[in-house]
């Protein structure tokens, strides 16, 4: 058992005792953490686990849902109280209930009816007052937000259905053997694209990487005038493996933001250790089990 903390007689000014979790210095202009809590707060990997909680199995129609525990996490390390977050793809509201978790203000956008729905059902059935979330294109609603208004972006991107794509690689062949068809990917089952997917790329017309990359563009580019200077983004992205090589989608998202104007400051490392590991490629080639995310830090400045 941790032995109890002892009382502190001298304090420097400033500084508050906060008991088990640390001190908390009054000059503190990002978040309420003390020391102790903003040293844990600054590791790149992330391997805490989470638990199903929130109406899981509900949220989990949606492929993508992240962690309520997570979002609040990363709300708590880049706002204070009552700060406001905004969400452009907000599916089942991971971020909106990591925010309330929190005590901070969200607005979400979500293209999709049916997620708006099941978040509207969550707090229904938690007992919680639902965040702003609004039903729509973040494209035609993020210049209807209040300009310089956020404290922080946390989302998490939509991908797009690769298998509808036509395979530039329609034969394999294995060493000796004769070249036969492709087999058709499994990609959904180990990489972070989603169920809904095929539902966004349908109404958002995201059909290859040139789309979504514009899309992305679209999006933050609409977002940047809601947020204040020197606010921070955090963007969940999943790299990918598909038609026979790793697509590094957030090397791709990276490049896009940079060229927008924000600043990189940080990419950590979520590792999902809910992940199940899979087996593909055995005895033939390397793939990749993929059992992290990538969070992408950049800055408002
Ligand atoms: C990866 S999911 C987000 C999941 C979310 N973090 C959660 O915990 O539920 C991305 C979401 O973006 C939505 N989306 C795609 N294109 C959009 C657009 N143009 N405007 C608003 N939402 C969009 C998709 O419907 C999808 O639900």
């Amino acid at each position: 058992m941790a032995a109890p903390s002892k009382p502190r007689d001298h304090l420097a000014p400033h500084h508050i005792d906060m008991g088990d979790r640390g001190i908390y210095h009054t000059g503190n202009r990002l978040n309420d953490l003390t020391g102790k809590e903003w040293v844990f707060s600054t590791r790149s990997v992330i391997n805490k686990s989470f638990p199903p909680s929130f109406q899981f199995e509900l949220r989990s129609r949606h492929g993508g849902q992240k962690p309520p525990e997570l979002c609040a996490d990363l709300v708590r390390t880049f706002t204070k109280a009552g700060a406001k977050v905004l969400d452009p793809f907000a599916g089942v509201g991971g971020t909106l209930l990591g925010a309330t978790l929190a005590g901070r203000y969200a607005t979400g956008i979500e293209l999709n009816p049916a997620w708006v729905h099941i978040y509207n059902e969550v707090c229904r059935l938690e007992n919680l007052e639902p965040q702003r979330i609004l039903t729509g294109d973040s494209r035609t609603l993020l210049p209807t937000l209040e300009e310089g208004a956020f404290d922080l972006l946390l989302t998490d991107v939509p991908y797009w259905d690769m298998d509808r794509r036509r395979r530039s690689t329609g034969t394999f062949k294995r060493a000796g053997g004769q070249a036969t068809e492709r087999r058709r990917s499994k990609l959904s089952t180990f990489n972070p694209e989603t169920p809904d997917a095929p539902a966004a790329a349908a109404t958002s017309g995201i059909t290859g990487l040139d789309d979504w990359l514009a899309l992305l563009g679209d999006v933050f580019t609409a977002a940047r005038p809601l947020l204040k200077h020197r606010a921070y983004l955090a963007v969940f992205i999943g790299d990918m493996y598909h038609s026979g090589r790793y697509h590094p989608l957030s090397a791709h998202l990276t490049g896009l933001l940079d060229s927008l104007g924000y600043t990189m400051k940080a990419n950590l490392i979520w590792y999902d250790v809910s992940k199940k590991l899979n087996v593909y490629g055995y005895r033939y080639e390397f793939i990749p089990s993929m059992t992290h995310q990538n969070i992408l830090i950049f800055r408002n400045e």
